[in-house]
């Protein structure tokens, strides 16, 4: 059930760079070892109260794999807010972040929040994108820009909030 006045949320990224995982960290405080890869796209709903006011999130995870980049206008249209994930252990996915983000500025909506976000920070060791070439990139951008981990919860509640706080009150 979505709630008529819900703010939309899309999820884009790479496949496999935890979009679901992050999801349903904030959604349910869960984590899944083995997060089966998503098909076509899922929707998760959560309401939070921020700086006085109510925001109902629709969230809508979409499918990372190749075959299904053709939908992701379906789930982008009439977002307020776009989460683009990257895995800080995998340099492919920052570029593929990096052609989400031009995507967004030419087809998002024109006051779209848009968030970039290098999750897996919980894999330090194995890091391939150095925190200060993405934190330049995104303050370059006008983006928020955290490092999460939703196998941790590291930052997953603080990037829906600082959402929250930048969309209009409903
Ligand atoms: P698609 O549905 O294929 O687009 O993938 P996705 O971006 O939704 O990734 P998903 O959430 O399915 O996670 C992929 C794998 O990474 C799963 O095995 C997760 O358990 C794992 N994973 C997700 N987030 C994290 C994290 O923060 N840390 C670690 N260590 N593993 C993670």
């Amino acid at each position: 059930f979505v709630t008529p006045n819900a703010s939309k949320i899309v999820i884009l990224g790479d496949s496999g760079v935890g979009k679901t995982s992050l999801a349903l960290r904030f959604t349910h405080n869960e984590f899944h070892d083995l997060e089966l890869s998503t098909v076509g796209a899922k929707c998760f709903t959560k309401s939070v109260h921020v700086a006085d006011k109510d925001v109902h999130f629709s969230i809508w995870d979409t499918a990372g794999q190749e075959r299904f980049q053709s939908l992701a206008p379906i789930y982008y249209r009439n977002s307020r807010a776009a989460i683009i994930v990257y895995d800080i252990t995998q340099k492919k996915s920052f570029h593929e972040a990096e052609r989400w983000v031009d995507e967004m500025k030419r087809h998002g909506d024109e006051d779209l929040v848009i968030a970039l976000i290098g999750n897996k920070s919980d894999l330090n060791e194995y890091r391939e994108v150095k925190m200060k070439v993405a934190q330049e990139y995104a303050l370059k951008n006008n983006l928020i820009f955290l490092e999460t981990s939703a196998k941790t919860g590291e930052h997953v509640e603080d990037l829906f909030m600082k959402i929250a706080e930048m969309l209009p009150s409903v």
